[in-house]
């Protein structure tokens, strides 16, 4: 496994984001950008970064399980200055996932990349990376975008409960990668597909319904207290899940897979 440090000074110097901040160990990445986020005076885009946390959080009950190796980050959005309207600001997790998708694509270019709606990454059929978005509760207008990418961290060493959900871009290409590379990509990437959204174009919608894992398969899903089960058709122009369910097509902007087949 390559655990070599970040290069703080390319990312700094790639004009991605304003600031950096680098925490060797960190309980969840996610929790000091929402710290952060309350301080007027932060430069957005602010990129925390860390090597490894100890309390990693998913969406939901999930958590994030990182080893040495993996990639795990948040940004400051000023999402609010966007100019992006509240109610598409979900579309921002779908934009980070194909981000991820295509800095993978690119580091491993015959890869089997999937965005599973709404938020995770799969390769060659298992996880790669989850994203979590979150707003912090004092409302300044910020978003949190938090990224895990499992680069340099092999599963063969991790909890044999996921192993067979979970793997890593080492153990699909068996070779290490530059992690600052991987960031860079992805940063560079997500700034594409938020200009895309920003600016509504259909490229976007593109680069997301083209990746979907979930078009044609049988899924179950979970909405507030609601079970849906339905063939999925894609994800729309406006982020949402597409069920072909027996009562008719649904459209989805928020909910859980439980499962797909
Ligand atoms: C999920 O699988 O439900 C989303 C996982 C998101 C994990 C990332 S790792 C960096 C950031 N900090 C966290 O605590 N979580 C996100």
């Amino acid at each position: 496994m390559n655990q070599n440090p970040p290069d703080l000074e390319r990312i700094r110097s790639s004009g991605l984001v304003r600031e950096v901040e680098f925490h060797t160990e960190i309980g969840s990445t996610n929790d000091r950008a929402a710290e952060l986020a309350r301080q007027p005076s932060l430069d957005c885009p602010f990129l925390v970064l860390a090597a490894r946390q100890t309390a990693g959080r998913g969406r939901g009950s999930n958590r994030w399980w990182s080893a040495p190796g993996g990639l795990t980050f948040s940004l400051v959005l000023e999402a609010r200055q966007s100019g992006l309207p509240v109610e598409r600001w979900p579309q921002i997790a779908l934009a980070a996932g194909a981000a991820v998708c295509e800095a993978i694509e690119q580091a491993i270019p015959n890869a089997a990349v999937g965005l599973k709606w709404p938020n995770d990454v799969y390769l060659s059929g298992k996880k790669a990376s989850g994203i979590l978005v979150e707003a912090p509760s004092t409302g300044t207008g910020r978003l949190l975008v938090g990224i895990g990418v499992n680069v340099n961290n092999s599963f063969a060493n991790a909890p044999a409960e996921l192993q067979p959900l979970a793997t890593s871009m080492t153990d699909v290409a068996r070779r290490p990668f530059d992690s600052t590379a991987v960031l860079l990509a992805i940063l560079a990437r997500f700034d594409v597909c938020l200009s895309n959204l920003v600016g509504n174009q259909r490229e976007l919608f593109e680069r997301w319904r083209t990746r979907c894992l979930l078009s044609g398969k049988r899924v179950r899903l979970s909405s507030g207290s609601r079970r849906v089960t339905g063939v999925c058709r894609g994800i729309d122009e406006t982020g949402r899940l597409v069920l072909v369910t027996p009562e008719g097509t649904e459209r989805h902007l928020s909910g859980t897979i439980d499962s797909f087949e």
